[in-house]
């Protein structure tokens, strides 16, 4: 099974997806994730104490943005936001998020400094200096995720708190995988086991050294008000659509719509139809 970061995914469409706010089918998904992980690691750590905040993987600023919303005003004004990412095209995005935020006035936004950094390799943060990480669904993209815990107990000040989310079932992406029914050499992508109970997150946590570990599931809702227009919305922004769809014949592409609209419509028959995920929020201290 392909991971779910594999080289050809076109991320594009699904990372633009906050420029329609919770309008945009998805991004329901990102925003109340990233607003489970902000409460979660402030019910730990306040962020009334916090001196340095680093989001790592930040991508287009999701978890950023809801730091700001809900904890922004909290943030003592001499503590620092930075914002990284491994890939400069994402930083586009939460630099094109930030314009927008500051030009409808919300100034918090002007604290986010935006940095190009890996991870895995937090080169320029020195020891014992963060007290507050984030990693809001980074865990699956990464290639070496102990690399990146150990950077994260380097970086973080003693008692500084870390937080990640991540999906433990997400039937948008789980439909996809219809497609092995129609072409039983593809298979659609899923994460790593690693990463899909309460038990293997904590147990990664715990063998890395953080105390206090906590996993906290959290409903995610995706609403939509016709099953092939939701079909459609998903074959459209899917990162890995396209290697999917790749070499079908129309007729295969057809087959497949009608094999989810079928599934989507055993699973939810009424309309408005919704689908019903789960993530998990992990936190922890060092
Ligand atoms: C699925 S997105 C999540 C974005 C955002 N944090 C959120 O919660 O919506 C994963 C992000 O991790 C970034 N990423 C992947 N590998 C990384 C690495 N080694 N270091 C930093 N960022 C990385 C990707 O560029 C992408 O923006």
């Amino acid at each position: 099974m392909a991971p779910l970061t594999a080289e050809g995914f076109q991320w594009q469409k699904l990372t633009q997806t906050w420029r329609l706010g919770k309008e945009d089918r998805l991004d329901t998904v990102n925003v109340d994730a990233s607003r489970a992980l902000v409460k979660e690691v402030h019910n730990l750590v306040p962020f009334d104490r916090a001196s340095f905040v680093h989001d790592i993987g930040t991508g287009s600023g999701a978890v950023v943005a809801e730091l700001i919303d809900y904890c922004g005003s909290q943030i003592p004004s001499e503590a620092r936001i930075l914002a990284t990412d491994v890939f400069p095209l994402m930083l586009d995005e939460i630099k094109e998020r930030q314009r927008l935020r500051l030009s409808e006035g919300n100034k918090l936004w002007e604290k986010v400094e935006i940095q190009e950094m890996n991870a895995e390799e937090m080169n320029g943060i020195e020891d014992n200096l963060t007290s507050h990480l984030l990693a809001g669904y980074l865990m699956y993209a990464l290639s070496d995720y102990k690399k990146m815990l150990s950077e994260v107990k380097r970086t973080l000040a003693p008692d500084g708190v870390f937080g990640y989310s991540v999906n433990i079932a997400y039937p948008w992406v789980t439909i996809s995988g219809l497609i092995s029914k129609v072409r039983p050499d593809k298979t659609a992508p899923y994460p790593p086991a690693l990463w899909h109970t309460a038990e293997s997150n904590t147990k990664v946590m715990e063998e890395s050294g953080f105390k206090d570990v906590k996993a906290t599931e959290v409903d995610l809702h995706v609403s939509y008000d016709s099953h092939e227009g939701m079909v459609d919305y998903l074959m459209d922004v899917l990162p890995f659509m396209p290697m999917l769809l790749e070499g079908l014949t129309e007729e295969e592409t057809g087959e497949y719509r009608d094999l989810m609209i079928e599934q989507l419509k055993k699973e939810s028959p009424s309309l408005p139809g919704k689908m019903v995920g789960k993530g998990l929020i992990v936190t922890g201290r060092k």
